[in-house]
C-alpha cells in the first residue's frame, strides 16, 4: 500500500467514525511560545484540550506535518543512524475533545490496524502505563490481546511521570498516560519487546501511540486535571508505511526512494545504501517544509535549528565528495514526491531553492576550512578520548559548525566531545542569543480566574474589576505605589499584542490608585495582562478601575493597521498574487510589513501601491467586521494569514477593497487613515522584502520634514525647490569642468617646473643627474615631468619627489643609454628606503612612496653620489 493510500484510508476511517478531517497546521505553532515546532498532531488542538477554545466538533482526525529537531522531542542526532528516526515526518492522528476516552480509542485503533490495514493480530504488542488498569483491562478483556503481549511500563526515566508511557507535548501543557502499539518485525531482526533489556533493537517497533490526555502541566511541574479527559493519538506515516510495504527501514518506503536517488544523483554517490543519502533525504524534507512555513536560516531560535539541519545535510554531502551547492537541487524531487499532498510546497518551490542555495553558498566557504581544522584536531585525539571545548567553540564561532555537527563527525570517529568546555566558552554568546530570542508574551503567569472580555473594538474607556495581580512573576493580592506589576481585568478596552499589532498603553484609575499601563500582553489565550507601574495609591484584587486607553497612540496604531490591509491587497495587485505576508509589526509610528517576493520594488511600483491605497482612503468607505465560520470566510475571499491560528469562528474585516481575517483594531472609515506613504523598501532575507509605511499625522510630519530639508537645500543653492534637480545638474557639470581644468593646470605647472629643473641637472660621467622636489604635484604629473625631462636631457638619471601631508611620492626615470648600469627601480628604492618606504618598477621608470618627509632632503642629496658609483 502506497503512503498516499495509507494516509487517505486513515482519514476516511476516522471520518466514518464521526471525526472531522482537519488540515495540517503550520510547522510554526501559532501564538505558542512554549513550543519550537509543531511536533505532533495535537499541537493545533492544544487550547481545545485545555478548555480555552471550543470547536464545533468533538472528534477530529488529521495528517500533521511535524518536526522533531531542537526542542523537547529532538531526533536530529539520530537521523542516519537508525531505521526510523526523522527530523520531519507526517503524523496521522485521531482526537477526542472530552468525547470518547480510552475504550473507544483502543477499539478504533485495533479495528483500523486489523481490518483496514489487515495487520495480523499476533504481530501486535501493546504497552500501558504501569498504573493504568483500565487500559490494561480493555486490551485484555475486550480486544483479547493475550496477557504476555500486554506490557506495563512505569516511571522508567527516573522521576514521577517520566515514562515512555506518559506523553507530554513540551515542558508545560497537556499530557497524560499512554498506551502504545508495537509491531513485531519477526525473529529475523534483533531486539526484544518493550521494557525488556533488548527493547532498543529493531524487532519490536512502536507504530501508534494512544495518549489519554488528563492533565495540564505547569512550569513548576504541577499537574492539574483537564476540564474533560481527551484522546490524542499519533501514528507516524513513515513507520506504518514500512510495515505495510514489508520493509524494515522507513527509508525503504516509497516516499523516500526517489529522494535517496536524487541525493545520490546530486552527490555522485553510487551506493544507494549509504547513510549520508538517508540523512540528506530526511533533511531536505524538514528544511523545505520549514522554509515553506516561513522559517529562515538564522542565528537563534527556529532559524538556528533550520540552519543546523541544513549544515548537517551539507556536511554529509561533503562527506560524499560534493563540495559545490547541491542540496537545493533536490527540492524539485521533493516537490514531485509531496507537492500533491502539500500544494503549499509546490507553490513555494523557487523560494525554497533560493533560501537553501544562499545558505549553501554561505556555509560552503567555511565548511572546507572548518573540516581541515577539525581533521587536524582529530588526528591528535585517540579514539575514545575527548575533543576539547575550545576547538568545538572555535569551529562553532569561526567556521559556523553547529556543535551537534561537530559532535556528529566526532561520533563517526569514535571521539567524545567536551561539552562542558564548549559551554564555558559559549556562555557569553548564549546569553546574548537568549536575550534576543526571548519570547515576549508574559506566559508562565499562572491564572485560573475568569477570561478577559475585550471591549476595545468599540470603546477606549471601560470599567473593569481586577481579577489578578502579579509582581515579579508571582501572584499577589495587592500592589503598592511604585511597584511594577501586571494587572488582569475581567473587562478591558486595552488591546493585547497580537497579529502584529502592539498592545495598548494608557492608565487604570480606581479611587486613589493610578496605574500607568505601558503595554498589554496576553498571559493566556483570552486573559489580558496590563503591564506597567502603580504611580499612586494602592491596588488590590477585587478593586474596580476605570481603564482608559491612550487615544492618540491607539488612533495612530489603528490607522497603520488598517493601512496594512490595504497595502497587502495593493501589493498583490501590483506585484502578483504570490505576495504573501511573512510578518508584520503595527505600532503608533509605522506599519512594517514583510512579504514573499523575489526582487526589490522599483520606484514606479512603490508609487503605484501608494496610489492604489490612497484611492481607497479617499473613497472613505466604512470599515466592517463580522464573525463567521472559517470555511465561509475563506470561501468568501478573505485572506487568511500564514502562521496565524484561527478558531472555527473568525473575525472578517472588510476595509475598502480588502477582506482579511483579523482580530486587530481598525479605523471606522478608510478616510480616517489619512495620507498613506511608503518610506522604506528593502530585503530582509532570501525572497523576503520589507516595506515600511506611515499614515495620518505621521505622514504630515514626514512631509513637513522633507519639505524643510528641500527648502534648506534650495535656499543654499538660491533656486526655487522645483528647480533643484536642474541646478544640481549644473553644479555637477561645473565641478567636472573645474576638475578637468585643475588637472590641466597641474600638468602645465609641472612641465614648466621641469624646464627650470632641467637647468639644475649636474653632469656626472656624461649622464645628467637630477634629484629634485616638486611639492603639491600628484604622482601622475610627476611621471609626466620625468618623461619630459628624459626627452630634454637625452642622457639622464632623474628622481623627482613630492610631499603631500606626511606622504612622499617618488618617481625615478633613467634614459635607455644609462639604464644598463643605473636601474630606475634601484634608484627609486635607494631614496625610498631612506624615507621609510619601498618601491620598484622597470629599469627606465619606477615609482615609490614613503612616509618620512623629514628624511627626504638628505636622501635626495645622496642621489648624485649613488649614481656616480654605478656609472
Ligand atoms: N501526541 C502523541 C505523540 O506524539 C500522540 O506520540
Amino acid at each position: 500500500m502506497k503512503s498516499a493510500e495509507i494516509r487517505q484510508k486513515f482519514l476516511q476511517f476516522f471520518e466514518s467514525k464521526g471525526h472531522a478531517i482537519v488540515p495540517s497546521s503550520s510547522l510554526v505553532p501559532a501564538n505558542d511560545p512554549t513550543l519550537l515546532f509543531t511536533n505532533s498532531g495535537m499541537v493545533q488542538f492544544k487550547d481545545v484540550f485545555l478548555g480555552n477554545e471550543v470547536r464545533p466538533y468533538k472528534r477530529a482526525t488529521s495528517s500533521q506535518r511535524s518536526v522533531r529537531a531542537g526542542g523537547k522531542h529532538n531526533d536530529l542526532e539520530n537521523v542516519g543512524y537508525t531505521a526510523r528516526h526523522h527530523t520531519f515526518f507526517e503524523m496521522l492522528g485521531n482526537f477526542s475533545f472530552g468525547d470518547y476516552f480510552k475504550r473507544d480509542a483502543i477499539h478504533y485503533a485495533w479495528e483500523l490496524l486489523t481490518t483496514v490495514y489487515k495487520l495480523p493480530k499476533e504481530k501486535l504488542w501493546v504497552t500501558v502505563y504501569q498504573e493504568d488498569d483500565e487500559a490494561y483491562g480493555i486490551w485484555q478483556n475486550e480486544i483479547g490481546v493475550p496477557a504476555e503481549r500486554i506490557i506495563r511500563i512505569g516511571d522508567n526515566k527516573g522521576a514521577r511521570y517520566a515514562s515512555d508511557n506518559f506523553w507530554q507535548m513540551a515542558d508545560t501543557g497537556p499530557c497524560g498516560p499512554c498506551s502504545e502499539i508495537f509491531y513485531d518485525h519477526g525473529p529475523g531482526i534483533w531486539g526484544g519487546p518493550p521494557g525488556s533489556p533488548e527493547e532498543d533493537g529493531d524487532r519490536y517497533i512502536e507504530i501508534w501511540n494512544l495518549v489519554f490526555m488528563q492533565f495540564d502541566r505547569d512550569a513548576a511541574g504541577t499537574l492539574t486535571p483537564l476540564p474533560k479527559p481527551c484522546v490524542d493519538t499519533g501514528m507516524g506515516l513513515e513507520r506504518i508505511a514500512a510495515v505495510l510495504q514489508h520493509v524494515h527501514s522507513n527509508y525503504e518506503i516509497d516516499l523516500f526512494q526517489n529522494l535517496i536517488k536524487a541525493a545520490a544523483r546530486e552527490t555522485g554517490c553510487t551506493d544507494l545504501a549509504n547513510n549520508s543519502l538517508k540523512v540528506i533525504a530526511d533533511h531536505i524534507r524538514a528544511c523545505s517544509f520549514l522554509i515553506v512555513d516561513g522559517v529562515i536560516p538564522g542565528n537563534e531560535g527556529r532559524g538556528y535549528v533550520l540552519r543546523r539541519i541544513i549544515r548537517r545535510a551539507l556536511r554529509h554531502g561533503y562527506k560524499l565528495g560534493q563540495t559545490k551547492p547541491f542540496f537545493y537541487r533536490i527540492v524539485k524531487d521533493l516537490v514531485a514526491e509531496m507537492g500533491e499532498a502539500y500544494p503549499e510546497l509546490a507553490k513555494a518551490e523557487t523560494r525554497v531553492e533560493q533560501v537553501l542555495r544562499q545558505e549553501e553558498e554561505r556555509f560552503g566557504e567555511t565548511l572546507e576550512h572548518g573540516m581541515k581544522i577539525l581533521d587536524g584536531a582529530l588526528a591528535a585525539v585517540e579514539p575514545g578520548a575527548e575533543l576539547d571545548g575550545e576547538t568545538l567553540f572555535n569551529l562553532y564561532d569561526t567556521y559556523g559548525f553547529p556543535v551537534d555537527l561537530t559532535a556528529d563527525i566526532c561520533r563517526e570517529r569514535n571521539v567524545e566531545v567536551d561539552m562542558a568546555g564548549f559551554e564555558t566558552a559559549m556562555t557569553r554568546q548564549r546569553e546574548q542569543a537568549r536575550a534576543a530570542g526571548k519570547f515576549k508574551m508574559a506566559a508562565g503567569l499562572s491564572y485560573d480566574g475568569a477570561k478577559t472580555v475585550f471591549e476595545g473594538y468599540t470603546h477606549l474607556a471601560a470599567q473593569g474589576k481586577v481579577t489578578a495581580l502579579y509582581v515579579d512573576g508571582a501572584s499577589v493580592p495587592r500592589v503598592e505605589a511604585g511597584q511594577a506589576a501586571v494587572v488582569v481585568l475581567d473587562r478591558t478596552p486595552f488591546y493585547a499584542e497580537s497579529g502584529g499589532q502592539v498592545g495598548d498603553a494608557g492608565v487604570l484609575v480606581g479611587g486613589a490608585a493610578r496605574f500607568d499601563v505601558e503595554d498589554t500582553q496576553k498571559i493566556q489565550a483570552d486573559v489580558y495582562g496590563h503591564h506597567g507601574k502603580l504611580a499612586e495609591g494602592a491596588l488590590a484584587v477585587g478593586d474596580t478601575v476605570d481603564a482608559q486607553v491612550d487615544e492618540v497612540r491607539r488612533a495612530r496604531t489603528m490607522r497603520n493597521h488598517s493601512a496594512t490591509h490595504l497595502m497587502h491587497k495593493a501589493l498583490r495587485q501590483v506585484l502578483g498574487e504570490h505576495v504573501q505576508q511573512k510578518g508584520s509589526l503595527v505600532d503608533p509610528d509605522k506599519t512594517r510589513f514583510d512579504f514573499a517576493h523575489d526582487a526589490p520594488m522599483n520606484a514606479e511600483q512603490v508609487a503605484w501601491v501608494e496610489a492604489i491605497v490612497n484611492q481607497e482612503v479617499l473613497a472613505n468607505t466604512p470599515v466592517q467586521s463580522q464573525l463567521m465560520g472559517y470555511d465561509d470566510a475563506v470561501k468568501g475571499g478573505a485572506v487568511a494569514l500564514f502562521g496565524e491560528k484561527y478558531g472555527d469562528e473568525v473575525r472578517v474585516l472588510d476595509i475598502g477593497f480588502s477582506r482579511e481575517l483579523c482580530g486587530g483594531t481598525h479605523v471606522a472609515r478608510t478616510g480616517d487613515i489619512g495620507l498613506f506613504k511608503i518610506v522604506a523598501e528593502g530585503g530582509v532575507a532570501a525572497g523576503v522584502r520589507r516595506v515600511e509605511a506611515i499614515t495620518g499625522d505621521n505622514s504630515l510630519a514626514f512631509l513637513q520634514n522633507l519639505n524643510a530639508t528641500l527648502a534648506a537645500a534650495a535656499g543654499a543653492l538660491k533656486v526655487q525647490p522645483g528647480d533643484l534637480p536642474a541646478r544640481i545638474g549644473q553644479v555637477q557639470d561645473q565641478l567636472k569642468g573645474l576638475e578637468k581644468e585643475i588637472a590641466q593646470l597641474k600638468s602645465k605647472l609641472a612641465s614648466s617646473a621641469g624646464d627650470d629643473l632641467a637647468a639644475s641637472a649636474i653632469e656626472v660621467k656624461g649622464v645628467k643627474v637630477l634629484a629634485a622636489r616638486l611639492d603639491g604635484v600628484d604622482p601622475k604629473s610627476l611621471r609626466e615631468t620625468v618623461d619630459q625631462l628624459k626627452n630634454k636631457l637625452k642622457s639622464a638619471a632623474i628622481v623627482l619627489a613630492a610631499v603631500d601631508g606626511g606622504k612622499v611620492s617618488l618617481v625615478a626615470g633613467v634614459t635607455s643609454d644609462a639604464s644598463g648600469k643605473v636601474k630606475a627601480g634601484e634608484l627609486v628604492n635607494f631614496v625610498a628606503q631612506q624615507v621609510g618606504g619601498k618601491g620598484g618598477g622597470r629599469p627606465d621608470m619606477a615609482m615609490a612612496g614613503g612616509s618620512d618627509p623629514a628624511a627626504l632632503p638628505q636622501a635626495l642629496a645622496g642621489v648624485q653620489g649613488w649614481v656616480e658609483g654605478r656609472l
